[in-house]
């Protein structure tokens, strides 16, 4: 992500890449649409605070484009949208049992990127749900192709022959049906189509940095995102968070505990419905469901540390 990234409002279209079939979001990308008629209008009038993200032009290659064009009405979540592509109708709820056909806890990861840790655990917790919310569209894509690989390696190891990860791919292969992804504003889906005290888990890892301060107030992690992560947990459910941006550590742990003296913002207060189960203001051990992505390699590789946190939903 770069510092002087276009925001994300006025990003133009992603994925245009010539393909076939393009995904049904991508007719205007984060462009807002005017209600039911689909027709672009200025697209700043509609949301009173910045979006955490920025919408990128990277085009799919053939294997995502396939992914997508494969795997997308197994994987991708359909549901009505609001003002932008990147929006959902207030007035919707998601049903996981509608989605998954039945009722198992649920998880959901802000921020998926390449689906890197999503991925591992549908595959690995065949006994409860996930859900991957990501603006990226390649990283959608790149998720979905993931998945399919981790159902070859499943096909593989369940009958001892070997599966190739391409043949997974193709139409019509078995998937994970415990796994699903959405093209969406993270924000906005937990805040309103969540049912509220139903989620068992949240996964927010590495998400984008903002370092410099003139974009903090992009950070996705802040007082207003705890509230909603609040109303979906249910009791005793798990938030989990990551970052190899010690600065970014602080911050999230002043957004959910409030502020110190320090503090960069200091009117934070300390969230009611979140407990550090490590103690306050401690950073949690490495959470041994968190597989290394990419990011965090990056993170690694420049020297930075690594914090983990974990909150219970009182
Ligand atoms: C730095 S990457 C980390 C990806 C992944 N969690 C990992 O650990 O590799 C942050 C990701 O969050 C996504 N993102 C940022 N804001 C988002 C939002 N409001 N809703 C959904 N995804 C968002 C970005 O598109 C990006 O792919």
């Amino acid at each position: 992500m770069s510092d002087d990234a276009t925001p994300a409002d006025l990003a133009p279209t992603p994925h245009t890449n010539g393909s076939k079939t393009p995904p049904a979001a991508d007719t205007a990308p984060d462009a807002v649409r005017d209600g039911a008629s689909g027709t672009a209008r200025d697209k700043r009038t509609f949301r009173n605070f910045p979006v955490s993200f920025v919408r990128r032009t990277d085009r799919l290659s053939v294997g995502q484009q396939r992914a997508w064009d494969n795997y997308s009405q197994a994987y991708l979540l359909d549901f009505p949208r609001g003002l932008a592509a990147t929006s959902v109708d207030p007035n919707w709820t998601l049903n996981p049992a509608d989605v998954y056909g039945r009722t198992a806890p649920l998880t959901i990861e802000v921020g998926s990127g390449r689906g890197e840790n999503i991925v591992a655990a549908a595959a690995s917790h065949p006994d409860r749900d996930f859900l991957a919310l990501e603006v990226y569209i390649p990283g959608l894509a790149r998720t979905m192709l993931r998945a399919q690989h981790a159902v070859a390696a499943r096909d593989e190891h369940a009958t001892g022959a070997e599966a190739s990860p391409w043949a997974a791919a193709e139409p019509g292969h078995p998937t994970l049906t415990n796994l699903r992804v959405a093209e969406v504003d993270a924000v906005e889906l937990l805040d309103t189509a969540i049912e509220p005290g139903t989620l068992d888990q949240l996964w927010v890892f590495f998400p984008d940095p903002w370092p410099k301060k003139r974009h903090h107030k992009r950070r996705i992690v802040n007082p207003r995102f705890a509230d909603a992560a609040a109303k979906a947990l249910r009791p005793g459910g798990t938030w989990r968070l990551a970052t190899d941006w010690a600065q970014y550590a602080a911050w999230m742990v002043d957004a959910i505990e409030g502020s110190v003296e320090d503090s960069e913002e200091p009117d934070w207060t300390p969230h009611p419905a979140f407990r550090n189960v490590h103690g306050p203001r401690a950073h949690a051990p490495r959470f041994d469901g968190r597989v290394l992505t990419a990011f965090e390699s990056r993170g690694i590789d420049a020297g930075r540390d690594i914090a983990d946190l974990e909150y219970v939903r009182l």
